[in-house]
């Protein structure tokens, strides 16, 4: 068996997927170390999700540094004194630089929750509720220096529904959040994927049966 793939976590709050990678790593499933937890915000949930699992963490705050490229080159040197080979944005709020993204080129992957390209930037859900479209739902994808306009690995389709909150749609997205991350990392860390220009191709599976792999019990 080959070594666990050395990744990091990138978190501004909750840190729910953050939770769904530690479970599925505890599980068995997911062939990886999380080397490291980086957040930017001191008051962050994700912070103590971390702490509890013994995972070690750094605050990063972006206040401390001049401008936005000093702040990512800390972040750079920090993953690279780590060994990380695969940095994961999980609800990590604050724009990486085109130096850092250039750098960590298809070794830097991002959650959002919405079916790129629709619907890019914060808010997504609101966006998506607000425009009224009848599916939405949630993408993993390799950062570049658009916003989330990186070449994608998985969505997940989410309907909304006719009595749909704003929050409720959120909620389901997320859950639907919390099983395409931990998959992308996996085909990531078994190098299953191949990049082709924008186009990612993976494994050929039916959701229903990636979606079932990923329930814990
Ligand atoms: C998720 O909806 C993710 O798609 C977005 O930020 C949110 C983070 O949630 N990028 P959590 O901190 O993982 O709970």
């Amino acid at each position: 068996m080959s070594s666990p793939l050395p990744i990091a976590v990138l978190v501004s709050g909750s840190g729910t997927n953050l939770q769904a990678i530690i479970d599925q790593q505890e599980a068995g499933n997911l062939p990886v170390e999380i080397k490291v937890v980086i957040c930017n915000r001191k008051k962050a949930y994700a912070i103590e999700r971390a702490k509890k699992h013994g995972i070690p963490v750094e605050y990063v705050s972006h206040l401390n540094f001049e401008s936005r490229e000093a702040f990512d080159q800390e972040i750079h040197r920090l993953l690279e004194s780590l060994g990380v080979k695969l940095v994961v944005l999980a609800g990590f709020m604050r724009l990486l630089s085109p130096w850092f993204v250039e750098r960590w080129y298809l070794r830097l992957i991002n959650i959002h929750p919405a079916l790129c390209p629709s619907f890019p930037g914060v808010h997504a859900q609101k966006q998506a509720f607000d425009y009224g479209v009848k599916v939405t739902g949630c993408t993993v994808f390799f950062v570049d220096s658009g916003v989330d306009t990186g070449p994608i690995i998985i969505q997940a389709v989410v309907s909304v529904l006719p009595d749909d909150t704003e929050d409720s749609l959120a909620e389901r997205i997320l859950k639907e959040e919390h099983w395409i991350l931990p998959q992308a990392i996996d085909w990531i860390a078994n190098n299953a994927l191949e990049v082709k220009e924008r186009r990612v191709i993976a494994p050929v599976i039916p959701h229903e049966e990636l979606r079932a792999k990923w329930q814990l019990s």
